[in-house]
C-alpha cells in the first residue's frame, strides 16, 4: 500500500528545481498531481513532467497560473477542484529571489518577492481550506527557507518573505487544527537548483560548504522526502512545525 493512495496534490512551481522532485515523489506515492508553472518558456518541461507522473500511474495535470495574482489562485484552485473533485494536499512551492543590499533594492524588486513567496501562499491557502473544511481533513506544506530564519545580509526581502511564511504557517496551524487540516513549512537549507546555481560554482563555494555540517548542498529529491513525511499521515500529529531539511546550517 502506498502513502498516498487515492489523494490529490497540488503543487505550485513544479516545472522544475524542487516543486518537480516534489510533484515525482507524491505521485510515486500513488497522488493524483495538478500543478503549475508560470510562464510560457515552461511549458514543454510542464508537458513532460505531466508524461513522467503519468508514467507513474497516476492522474496529473499542469495549470499555467501565477500563484501571485489572486484572482488566477482561485481559479486554479476552482478548476482542480472540477477536474480533480477534491484536494488533500497543498504544497506552496512556488518562490523567487532578486537578492540586493537593502541600499539598492527598489520598491518593484520588494514587491515582487512579496508577492510571489507570500502573497501566493496566502492565495493558494485561502482557496483550499473551504474544500478541505467540507472533507474535515487536508494537509497544507509551505516552503520557508532557512533564510527566513537566520535571515542573511542581501537577502532582506526573501528573508521577510521566508518569516512571513513561518508566522502564517503557525497562524493556519492554529485555526484549523480543530478541522482536522495541518499546515507546516519546510525550511530548506543550500539546494542545488536553479535557484542556488550562482552559489554552486561561485568561487566562494568551497567556504561555503564549510559551514555546512553535512559539508555538502541538499538535493532537491532530499526536500521532496520531507514533503511527503508532511503530506502523508507519516506526520500524523505535526501541526505548525518547521522542519529545517539544512543540513544543519542552523545549529
Ligand atoms: P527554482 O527557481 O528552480 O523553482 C521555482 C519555481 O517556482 C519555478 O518553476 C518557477 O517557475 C516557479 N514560480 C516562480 N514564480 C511563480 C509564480 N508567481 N507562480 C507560480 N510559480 C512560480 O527554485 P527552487 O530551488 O526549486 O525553489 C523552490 C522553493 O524552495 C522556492 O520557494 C524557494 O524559495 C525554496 N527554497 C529553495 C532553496 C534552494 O536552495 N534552492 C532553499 C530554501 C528554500
Amino acid at each position: 500500500m502506498k502513502l498516498l493512495e487515492n489523494k490529490v496534490a497540488i503543487v505550485t512551481g513544479a516545472a522544475r528545481g524542487i516543486g518537480e522532485a516534489i510533484a515525482l515523489k507524491l505521485a510515486e506515492q500513488g497522488a493524483s498531481i495538478a500543478f503549475t508553472y508560470v510562464s510560457d518558456s515552461s511549458a514543454e518541461k510542464a508537458a513532460s513532467l505531466v508524461d513522467k507522473l503519468q508514467e507513474l500511474g497516476v492522474k496529473a495535470k499542469a495549470y499555467k497560473s501565477n500563484a501571485a495574482v489572486f484572482t488566477e489562485a482561485e481559479s486554479f484552485v476552482n478548476d482542480v477542484l472540477a477536474e480533480f473533485g477534491k484536494i488533500d494536499i497543498c504544497v506552496n512551492n512556488a518562490g523567487i529571489s532578486k537578492d540586493n543590499l537593502l541600499l539598492r533594492m527598489t520598491e518593484q524588486q520588494w514587491d515582487e518577492v512579496i508577492d510571489v513567496n507570500l502573497k501566493s501562499v496566502f492565495n493558494i491557502t485561502k482557496q483550499v481550506i473551504k474544500p478541505m473544511m467540507k472533507a474535515k481533513a487536508g494537509t497544507i506544506i509551505n516552503m520557508s527557507s532557512i533564510i527566513g530564519i537566520r535571515g542573511n545580509a542581501g537577502q532582506s526581502s526573501y528573508a521577510a518573505s521566508k518569516a512571513g511564511i513561518i508566522g502564517f504557517t503557525k497562524s493556519i496551524a492554529a485555526e484549523l487544527g480543530s478541522r482536522n487540516i495541518r499546515c507546516n513549512a519546510i525550511a530548506p537549507g543550500f539546494v542545488e537548483t536553479d535557484m542556488t546555481h550562482y552559489l554552486q560554482d561561485g568561487a566562494g563555494a568551497a567556504d561555503f560548504l564549510k559551514k555546512i555540517p553535512l559539508g555538502r548542498f541538499g538535493k532537491a529529491e532530499e526536500i521532496a522526502n520531507t514533503t511527503l513525511f508532511l503530506a502523508s499521515d507519516l506526520s500524523s500529529y505535526f501541526t505548525g512545525q518547521v522542519l529545517s531539511a539544512c543540513g544543519g546550517l542552523n545549529i
